[in-house]
């Protein structure tokens, strides 16, 4: 079995010829190494999960770059006003909530929330459970990134974003230039590069002359099921992007069918994970446009790409400009938020990967531990007692007791409570 799964040639040729003739150890010896080099080991370097976030993260309060009709709240004040903070019930266990001001007239630009890491990374696999985005609704640009300083020389990864009706994700990379990726029919093995995918566009500079203006590399999904109504439908799912020297990949996958691994936080992508969604990669290398990213997530309005479509899109029926609807129209904005229960940064630690199939099967049954696991069992209970009890059951749900700093964290933020105090399940 091993001499078909590793394809490369004089390996293949000892560890089969060697295998009826020498002692199993020294085949194991020759295996191993070979995968050391052949395979990413990946170790979690940041849990931003839960209270760590809001600690992790910082608000952006500046005006949007991308001349949004937004205003973006300091931590403080979406604090007070309830735009930011955590959210309970349904798929949602204490998950990371970033809405929007739904009550307000906003003529100057409706209220809502932009956050960046503190911390810039190198490679990353970045592996997030959201439960709930902002897609779908007219006049709002939710994204979720990964940008570096000095744009577009370091280079900006758009991994989930949208823009008013669209009901398909669009994954982006905006560079400077030298970075074209090559279509899956190119001279490259085809079969390193399937995705499921469609290309849109492939030079990735923002100034490519044959693109327009700042279009970058772009591969839509074409499922339905990854942005907006249908992915928020269906519970959410896992959204993982790999970023190495060679390639970027992003991969989605609807609650209830993640990989084993991903619960049992060891994952192992190019193993177990099937064709991603999305794959970046040609013939030039990733580290001369992607230089120490931060991650962000934001909901914007109108502005650069939601406002300039606005006319062609269906929801121009409803007013005459973009920002006229969303200044207007603050009920329109009650789905337009983030609720996300787990987000990972796992780094290649260079140590082997063992891929020894008995090993695989421990790692699956230690699963029963693993965060989603776990989270899932919390969001029964949660579920279970939300309707008779909501506030032992925060309490309870975080498993810190009455006397705990849940409802304030220590990220400071108060949890979003939805009509009127009660924890409620996402409607
Ligand atoms: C958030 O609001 C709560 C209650 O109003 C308050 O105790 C807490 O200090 C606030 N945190 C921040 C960061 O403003
Ligand atoms: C939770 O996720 C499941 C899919 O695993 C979905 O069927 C269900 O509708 C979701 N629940 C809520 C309240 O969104």
């Amino acid at each position: 079995m091993r001499c078909s799964i590793l394809g490369f040639t004089l390996l293949v040729r000892l560890s089969c010829a060697t295998r009826a003739s020498i002692s199993t150890p020294v085949v194991a010896l020759a295996v191993s190494s070979f995968i050391r080099t052949a395979q990413a080991a990946y170790t979690l370097v940041d849990d931003h999960s839960g209270d760590s976030f809001f600690q992790n993260f910082e608000f952006f309060t500046q005006a949007d770059p991308t001349n949004g009709h937004v205003k973006f709240s300091s931590m403080t004040e979406a604090n007070t006003t309830g735009i930011a903070g955590f959210m309970d019930g349904g798929n949602a266990t204490r998950a990371i909530y970033m809405g929007v001001d739904t009550t307000s007239q906003a003529p100057e630009g409706r209220g809502s929330v932009r956050v960046q890491s503190q911390k810039s990374y190198q490679h990353a696999l970045v592996i997030t459970d959201i439960v709930h985005m902002p897609g779908g609704v007219c006049g709002t640009w939710p994204a979720f990134w990964m940008v570096g300083d000095d744009w577009p020389t370091n280079g900006e990864i758009d991994i989930v974003e949208g823009v008013n009706d669209q009901t398909s994700n669009q994954m982006t990379l905006h560079t400077d230039a030298g970075a074209v990726i090559n279509k899956p029919t190119s001279s490259k093995s085809r079969a390193a590069q399937v995705f499921t995918g469609s290309i849109l566009t492939t030079n990735c500079d923002v100034n490519a002359p044959d693109q327009s203006k700042n279009a970058g590399c772009a591969i839509t999904d074409d499922s339905g099921l990854t942005f907006g109504t249908d992915f928020n439908a269906q519970g959410g799912g896992v959204v993982a992007t790999e970023w190495t020297s060679e390639f970027i990949k992003i991969w989605m996958f609807p609650r209830g069918r993640f990989p084993s691994d991903i619960s049992s936080s060891q994952p192992n992508p190019s193993q177990n994970w099937g064709p991603p969604t999305s794959m970046f990669s040609g013939d030039f290398n990733m580290d001369d446009h992607f230089k120490n990213l931060k991650i962000v997530f934001d909901t914007t309005f109108c502005g650069d790409w939601a406002g300039n479509t606005w006319s062609t899109s269906s929801c121009a029926s409803l007013a005459p400009t973009c920002e006229e609807y969303v200044s207007n129209n603050p009920s329109a904005f009650k789905e337009a938020y983030w609720a996300i229960n787990t987000l990972q940064v796992f780094q290649d630690s260079g140590a082997s990967k063992d891929t020894d199939s008995s090993s695989t099967q421990q790692k699956e049954s230690a699963a029963s531990n693993g965060k989603f696991i776990k989270n899932a069992a919390v969001t029964t209970h949660a579920e279970d007692r939300v309707l008779s009890e909501p506030d032992t059951d925060v309490e309870r749900a975080s498993g810190t007791g009455a006397e705990s700093k849940w409802v304030h964290g220590p990220g400071g933020l108060q949890p979003r409570r939805r009509s009127g105090g009660a924890v409620l399940p996402k409607q």
